[in-house]
């Protein structure tokens, strides 16, 4: 067994909510769960009493394909109380790690003088290893607090500190994606690969060695990832996009149509193109397995290209209405045309940490892109916005059929919530029902009420 796991099974009895698909969000009362020593969900039943636990332990070692497990009925069983219930692990499609310290500064500035100005001068520091050590163990401790289970993270171009970032990720438990930046232009000298023979050198070095430390890619994966198309020139592209093809296995990600400063200086250097959506396909990394960060500008004919090539689309909404000439993408139009979208935070592009605000931003871009569009694009819902913090995260991150909801045969990873924690919580009222209570948490909970972070089973917030 790995030490990554649960060690002893779990088993817990009362509410637990989780989304089926983008609309139905689906409250299940008087749940039992029980969790095997290796993280895996054994089995879920809905409307059992808890008079009748005990029976229905007694009976599971009766249900095929269950493995041997420890006399259940004897194990302690977490009866949740009121107020009290489960959600699976928030995902994170879009997180840039390095900028966990510089969250909040520089706002209102255009996105290349925000990258030149702010961000470039503290992404170069990560070429000291041990400020990588600390600052990566409080970047991933914090966004562990915050419920993340599942993180894409962006390192610094440094090889080195990006494969502290996985060592951190798989010690501390956090399910992650993680990949060097390939930046060789477009970037001041003391930031920027030597080469970009030596941007790829690395690239192969640190995926080489995240597969070293997680084989099976349990908890770390690397990920391939091209800051932007601004960064790269033709040779780069085109050397990561080999990279792509030899590793079918790893998932790619990079920036699509952020700002309108971004689109015009691409189409600059990139004459040959018409759109990024060209551009990166051209290339091999525009496919099912890649993460588009922010798809705010896309033309009606990149958008369409994003759902015919299966790209997964990061919207990091607090990002995007924080800095200037950021703006909303149409989340309701690439839910309609059944495109896969996340959440992220984007960490430095952003101020917060937390998808609970993220989910919450997402709600009012798309109120507001429904006055703009006079109705024509729909407000998001809330089983919406809990669906893109989670399965359809899942779904970015194509690890759908491992998380993203509470089903047999998946891991386990969760939330355990309690929002009877007093916060900046609406305060829960006697004779609230549960769905109120719900719509209390994602709306003004914080990670207060986060009280236990579970991945594969093992409890992961300190
Ligand atoms: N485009 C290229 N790099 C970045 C970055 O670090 N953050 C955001 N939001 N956009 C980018
Ligand atoms: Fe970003």
């Amino acid at each position: 067994m790995s030490s990554t796991t649960a060690s002893t099974p779990l088993i817990f009895h009362g509410t637990f909510i989780h989304s089926n698909n983008p609309q139905e969000v689906e409250i299940i009362q008087n749940g039992l769960l029980v969790i095997s020593p290796e993280g895996k969900i054994i089995l879920l039943q809905r409307n059992i009493p808890r008079a009748d636990v005990q029976t229905t332990l007694t009976d599971i070692p009766k249900i095929p394909k269950i493995p041997k497990l420890p006399h259940l009925p004897s194990l302690p069983i977490r009866f949740l109380k009121r107020g009290e219930f489960l959600i699976p692990g928030f995902v994170d499609t879009h997180n840039h790690a390095p900028q966990w310290t510089q969250r909040g500064t520089g706002r209102g500035l255009p996105i290349m003088e925000w990258l030149n100005t702010v961000t470039f001068p503290h992404e170069a520091k990560f070429a000291d290893k041990a400020y990588a050590h600390r600052t990566y163990a409080s970047c991933v401790s914090g966004f562990i607090r915050q419920g993340v289970t599942l993180a894409a993270y962006y390192g610094s171009l440094h090889g080195e500190a990006t494969k502290i970032l996985a060592e951190t990720c798989l010690e501390k438990g956090q399910r992650a994606l993680i990949g060097k930046c390939n930046m060789a232009r477009n970037a001041p000298d003391f930031y920027r690969d030597a080469s970009n023979a030596e941007s790829l050198a690395v690239t192969q070095d640190v995926i080489a060695h995240v597969k070293r430390l997680d084989p099976a890619g349990d908890i770390v994966r690397p990920i391939i990832t091209p800051r932007f198309a601004i960064c790269c020139d033709e040779e780069l592209l085109s050397g990561i996009g080999a990279i792509a093809a030899q590793n079918p296995d790893i998932m790619i990600q990079t920036h699509f149509n952020e700002t309108k400063q971004e689109v015009a200086f691409t189409r600059e250097l990139f004459p040959q193109f018409k759109n990024e959506a060209d551009l990166y396909l051209h290339f091999g990394l525009f496919n099912s397995r890649t993460i588009m960060g922010h798809c705010i500008f896309p033309s009606d004919y990149e958008i369409d290209k994003l759902r015919e090539h299966d790209v997964g689309v990061a919207t990091c909404p607090v990002s995007t209405t924080t800095v200037e000439t950021w703006g909303a993408a149409p989340i309701r139009k690439y839910l309609d045309m059944g495109i896969k979208v996340g959440l992220g935070t984007d960490s430095g592009g952003g101020y917060s940490s937390s998808i609970l605000d993220a989910s919450r931003q997402a709600y009012i871009t798309s109120h507001a892109r429904q006055t703009l569009t006079d109705g024509k694009e729909t407000s998001l819902t809330l089983n919406e916005c809990f669906y893109l913090a989670t399965l359809g995260g899942a779904r970015v991150c194509c690890m759908a059929d491992k998380i993203g909801s509470f089903e047999v045969g998946k891991d386990f990873d969760a939330l355990e919530i309690n929002a009877l924690v007093e916060g900046q919580i609406a305060v829960i009222e006697d004779d609230d029902p549960i769905g109120m209570i719900f719509e209390k948490f994602m709306m003004t909970g914080d990670d207060r009420n986060i009280v236990k972070v579970y991945v594969r089973g093992r409890s992961i917030k300190s």
